[in-house]
């Protein structure tokens, strides 16, 4: 695991467009994992912007999300899907149809779940955006989930209502169900890649980079992961014991080794 302390969150953002945008031009199919929230949002801009100067094309991309509400109408704004196609999809050369998400409207939700899962690995994702919850979760894998668990439907905690209550008119509008890819299907993705930022990521992140790995706090399953880079603002490394470790590190990363 490579933890990257960046100066700020625009600095976290360059670098995380830059490891996307690398996958996408060095790939003849690439496949992006998208996530959703507040943390990945100025790298989708990062991506837009070097789009829109020719520097990064998603024509032969595919994306598949990590998850999304359960019980919101179709085309609700708040949907994970429109967030996605808001944020980043219909503001680049992204294909909609490219676009994969879970079937949350399907009258067969266990059979929606087993079908995304099977889209996912059958795509093969290259690299997995991911932001990280108040209490550790990725995807909505909250704590106490089974780290090998595949796609499918979760309770949301009240830390994460209370904290998504934010996009919505009040905490009683945030659905108490999602469906998200779990735990063992997000780590078939070739490469993670956590964005975290500000003063509330820092006790999820110390926990999950440098704490035991535990279903109590999801994330610390990406230390399981081959190939996986954290990227931080001060803020957000504020707790990590071996942050000089890590500063050090990347200051002296060879050369010729990529993000
Ligand atoms: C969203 C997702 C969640 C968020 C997490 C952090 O697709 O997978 O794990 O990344 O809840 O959300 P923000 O970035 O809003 O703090």
């Amino acid at each position: 695991m490579e933890v990257v302390i960046a100066p700020s969150a625009d600095a976290v953002a360059a670098l995380a467009a830059e490891i996307v945008a690398r996958a996408v031009s060095t790939s003849e199919h690439p496949v992006i994992g998208l996530a959703t929230g507040s943390s990945p949002i100025p790298t989708y801009q990062r991506l837009i912007d070097l789009h829109r100067s020719g520097q990064v094309s998603f024509t032969h991309a595919s994306a598949v999300m990590l998850d999304e509400y359960v019980g919101l109408p179709r085309g609700h704004r708040e949907s994970y899907r429109s967030v996605i196609r808001r944020e980043f999809v219909d503001r680049v050369d992204l294909a909609v149809e490219q676009l994969h998400s879970p079937d949350v409207h399907s009258d067969d939700l266990a059979a929606a779940c087993s079908a995304y899962d099977e889209t996912v690995v059958a795509l093969g994702v290259d690299v997995q955006l991911l932001g990280i919850g108040g209490d550790g979760h990725i995807g909505f894998n909250e704590p106490g989930s089974s780290l090998v668990s595949r796609t499918r439907i979760k309770t949301l905690t009240a830390q994460t209502r209370d904290d998504n209550a934010r996009f919505f008119e009040s905490v009683e509008e945030v659905p108490r169900h999602v469906v998200t890819q779990g735990l063992g299907t997000i780590a078939t993705a070739r490469h993670l890649v956590m964005i975290a930022t500000g003063a509330g990521k820092a006790e999820p992140i110390a926990t999950a980079v440098e704490g035991p790995v535990s279903a109590i706090c999801p994330a610390s399953v990406m230390q399981l992961h081959p190939h996986v880079t954290v990227l931080v603002d001060e803020e957000a490394a504020a707790l990590l014991r071996l942050a000089d470790y890590y500063r050090h590190t990347y200051e002296n990363k060879p050369s010729w080794q990529a993000l």
